[in-house]
């Protein structure tokens, strides 16, 4: 087997270990609050159910946490030894494309804080383009407030150049630089040639551009699926979304190898009607990233517009393993005193 592929197994057991941790955690959290409601175990008839659930999911999680571990290690050690095989060298110009299997699906938020970890953990200068649609919403996911958007670089393309794309960003606090869809409804939609025009710009002031499309297809004919471009197909574990995923993927998509990385997002790993099996065969290959399903830290973090990366979640762990993967750097930060995203 290729060595290649060998590296893509070990990603996709690192996130599906990753998902399991947050389930556990979830689990865990669970218990500890049911057991607060309970004043004194000795009088509590289910007193050594709880304990006995305790001690298993915490057994089960250390099991995962040194799981993890062990994959991290050995993706770092496979990465080293064949660099080739990464997605990409540290040095090399990136396009990352996000592209929603369907409305919905998390494209934004997966876009919009992947964005914002390339642009920390590479320290490259890294721009994210919001081309979601109708009014897309990446500003709001990241909490800024932007003066000009994308359409004014549409409306004026024939003049579009690095100063003058320079002046329509807006700056996060991360280093990201975005330019944002527009904030009120368009008339005009921007040509192929407006969108490549841009493309061309921007990637030549920046070394990794990352694209929110939404669930649009109408770009396809467009730079944004060249063949460097690395598109990042996001989907969810339910029947329409699969379908979706399907047809895109056999219509779109069957020759692109490593460059489509697959992406289930709010992922469980217990679903009921769904096996491994049969998201597979949806998917045609096995997929390459699992994102945990995190309802509380997704609410929590669009209420107050903050990325939810730069704080430490199961999602957020998951989004900065991807990154760290797209910009060919090991999976496990350089341990920092005090703070780290796999503790
Ligand atoms: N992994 C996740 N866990 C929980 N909620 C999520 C997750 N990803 C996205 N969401 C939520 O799903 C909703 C849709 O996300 P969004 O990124 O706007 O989707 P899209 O851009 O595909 O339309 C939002 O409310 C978002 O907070
Ligand atoms: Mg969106």
């Amino acid at each position: 087997m290729a060595v290649g592929r060998h590296i893509d197994i070990l990603r996709a057991g690192l996130s599906r270990a990753c998902c399991l941790r947050a389930d556990l955690e979830r689990e865990l959290a669970e218990i500890a609050d049911s057991t607060s409601q309970v004043p004194d175990d000795e009088h509590d008839a289910e007193g050594s159910t709880l304990g006995y659930e305790r001690a298993r999911a915490s057994a089960l999680l250390a099991a995962t946490r040194r799981e993890i571990d062990d994959l991290t290690d050995a993706l770092a050690r496979a990465s080293v030894r064949h660099p080739e095989s990464g997605r990409s060298k540290l040095s090399s110009r990136r396009l990352m494309v996000f592209l929603g299997a369907k409305g919905g699906v998390g494209t934004t938020t997966l876009a919009a804080n992947f964005a914002v970890a390339v642009a920390q953990d590479s320290g490259q200068k890294t721009l994210l383009i919001d081309l979601g649609q109708p009014l897309g919403d990446a500003a709001i996911n990241l909490g800024v407030a932007p003066e000009y958007s994308s359409a004014n670089a549409f409306q004026e393309s024939g003049r579009l150049d690095a100063n003058f794309l320079a002046s329509l960003l807006t700056a996060h606090s991360s280093g990201l630089s975005v330019l944002t869809a527009p904030t009120d409804f368009t008339p005009a939609q921007p040509t192929i040639e407006a969108i490549d025009k841009l493309l061309a710009v921007a990637r030549q002031s920046f070394r990794n551009v990352i694209v929110d499309m939404g669930a649009r297809l109408d770009l396809r004919a467009s730079s944004l699926f060249e063949d460097t471009a690395v598109i990042y197909l996001v989907a969810q574990v339910g029947i329409s979304e699969l379908r979706n995923a399907n047809r895109l993927i056999k219509h779109f998509f069957a020759e692109r190898g490593p460059k489509l990385q697959i992406v289930l997002n709010r992922f469980t790993p217990h679903t009921l009607t769904f096996d491994d099996e049969h998201i597979t065969k949806a998917l045609t290959r096995p997929a390459t990233w699992r994102i945990p399903d995190d309802y509380a830290t997704a609410r929590r973090t669009q209420n107050t517009a903050t990325a939810l990366v730069l704080e430490d979640s199961p999602i957020a762990r998951a989004i900065r393993l991807m990154a760290r993967d797209a910009c060919g750097l090991p999976a496990n930060p350089a341990k920092k005193k005090g703070f780290s995203f796999f503790s």
